[in-house]
């Protein structure tokens, strides 16, 4: 198994996806509030670009059948029903709901490695989970952190050199990994005990501390609390 990691949040070519597996990550916060929505019980999340896309999807739905969830500049989108911290997306909000999320990265992100073989949906949530079903598929794997608006995430390639120690630690048989996974892998030795010192360090998290969500950095950084992977296939993120 080849595990690649992409620092950059840029558009992969599409012939080095076709036969890979790939893991998306946005700690702070959309994988993160994807995943808790699935756990309490959302039936299905649509990522979308924008906001127009998303009142426009909406309207294809009956009044109420749908939720909006998102942000931009991490503030909650005037008329939609929910914002973009994990702690709102609760069984009482979403359970048996579908979700149209837009946020200025994670959702993109999925757009932008579309034709992969398998995608993941992966945070500090489920890490234990994803690097198990990376194993099972057995394939070549790319980790692809959002970003934070187009520059490297801290958090984000911790949270994936976390996924290739597990991968290591549990394979059992030769893994080949490239410079961009070493660098990684470098950053979770150094933050892996202390995340919350990371998200602290984090371009994103002081933006999201100066804009009132400290209290999301603590939640996003519980690993394992989560073990459910949700996959991207056709447009829409449900749980197999
Ligand atoms: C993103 O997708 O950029 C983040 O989730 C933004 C945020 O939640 O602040």
């Amino acid at each position: 198994m080849e595990i690649d990691i992409q620092l950059l949040p840029c558009a992969p070519q599409p012939q080095l996806l076709a036969h890979r597996v790939v893991v998306v990550i946005d700690i702070l916060r959309s994988t993160s509030v994807i995943i808790q929505a699935m756990s309490q019980g959302a039936l299905e999340i649509i990522p979308v670009t924008t906001v127009e896309d998303a009142f426009k999807m909406a309207k294809a739905f009956p009044p109420g059948f749908i939720l909006l969830g998102g942000e931009r500049e991490s503030k909650n989108i005037p008329g939609f029903d929910l914002g973009n911290s994990p702690r709102e997306y609760v069984a009482k909000r979403v359970k048996g709901k579908k979700l149209i999320l837009t946020t200025t990265n994670g959702t993109k992100a999925f757009h932008l490695v579309s034709s992969g073989k398998e995608i993941l949906v992966g945070s500090f949530f489920n890490i234990g989970a994803v690097a198990q079903r990376c194993l099972e598929l057995g394939r070549d794997l790319l980790i692809f952190p959002s970003g934070d608006e187009g520059n490297l995430s801290l958090e984000d390639t911790i949270c994936g050199g976390m996924l290739i120690e597990l991968i290591k630690r549990r394979g059992g048989k030769p893994i080949s990994l490239t410079d961009a996974c070493e660098c990684a892998k470098i950053l979770y030795k150094k933050f892996g005990d202390n995340l919350l010192e990371a998200f602290h360090l984090s371009h994103h998290g002081k933006e999201l501390i100066s804009r009132g969500y400290e209290e999301d950095l603590a939640y996003c950084a519980r690993i394992d609390a989560i073990p459910l992977v949700p996959i991207f296939r056709d447009g829409v993120i449900r749980v197999k």
